[in-house]
């Protein structure tokens, strides 16, 4: 079955324990963490200490989206910290594949992130490598964006991709995901849901959790 990742960027970040707890206990199967260093995308979020900090609060895996120039410094500390999962952007790092292998040397999960402009084929020599491939289908930087509509077409050319290459990639969706549009990014391929704005700024975020693994498991009836 899909998972559903909620990202706390849009949670009250003086109640991260909180959000971490409404969405463990609502049945959420992963933590989305948004990392911004103010260069890669503008804005500026966590460090390395939160992540440890809501590793202490939750056995759900934490997931780490790098969104910063120097993945290759960066992501150690947050190995160091705890994250389960790390995704580095193609648009930030020069040598990829040593990149991604410091992250799987040490037993993660290793995915990386392409922008909404960013062709499916960057991936071409590193593909084989991956755990999963974040699309962003929003530019990075904000949560509360709208979906961008084209991005289902390129949901679906890396499904046919990667089942053509016969691996088990996943392929992870961030950006605009709301109930409304789950139903048919399911249907282009999507394995992992980030949804932050549509979670935690709903009037009753664990009740949108809750609707959302009803519309993942009902797919999961469909196939
Ligand atoms: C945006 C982040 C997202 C963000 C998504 O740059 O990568 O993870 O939290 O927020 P929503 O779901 O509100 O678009
Ligand atoms: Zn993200």
């Amino acid at each position: 079955m899909a998972l559903l990742a909620p990202s706390i960027l849009s949670a009250d970040f003086t109640n991260i324990q909180d959000a971490v707890r409404i969405a463990e206990d609502a049945g959420a199967d992963i933590i989305h963490v948004d990392i911004m260093d103010g260069h890669f995308v503008p804005g500026l979020t966590f460090g390395p200490q939160l992540v440890s900090a809501i590793k202490e609060k939750t056995s759900l895996p934490v997931d780490v989206h790098l969104m910063v120039d120097n993945p290759a410094v960066l992501s150690p500390l947050f190995i160091d910290a705890g994250a389960d999962w790390i995704s580095i952007h193609v648009e930030a790092s020069i040598h990829l594949q040593r990149d991604i292998q410091i992250i799987k040397d040490k037993g993660l999960k290793a995915g990386v992130a392409l922008n909404p402009a960013t062709p499916i084929h960057t991936l071409q020599n590193i593909l084989h490598d991956l755990d999963y491939v974040l699309l962003m289908t929003v530019n990075p930087g904000w949560g509360g964006q709208t979906f961008i509509e084209s991005s289902h077409r390129k949901i679906s050319h890396l499904r046919s991709w990667i089942k053509g290459q016969k691996l088990d990639t996943l392929i992870e969706i961030d950006g605009g995901v709301e109930t409304v549009n789950m139903d048919q990014l399911l249907l282009d391929g999507t394995d992992v849901f980030v949804a932050g704005s549509s979670i935690y700024k709903s009037d009753d975020p664990a009740g949108t959790i809750a609707q959302m693994k009803a519309i993942l498991s009902r797919g999961k009836e469909k196939e």
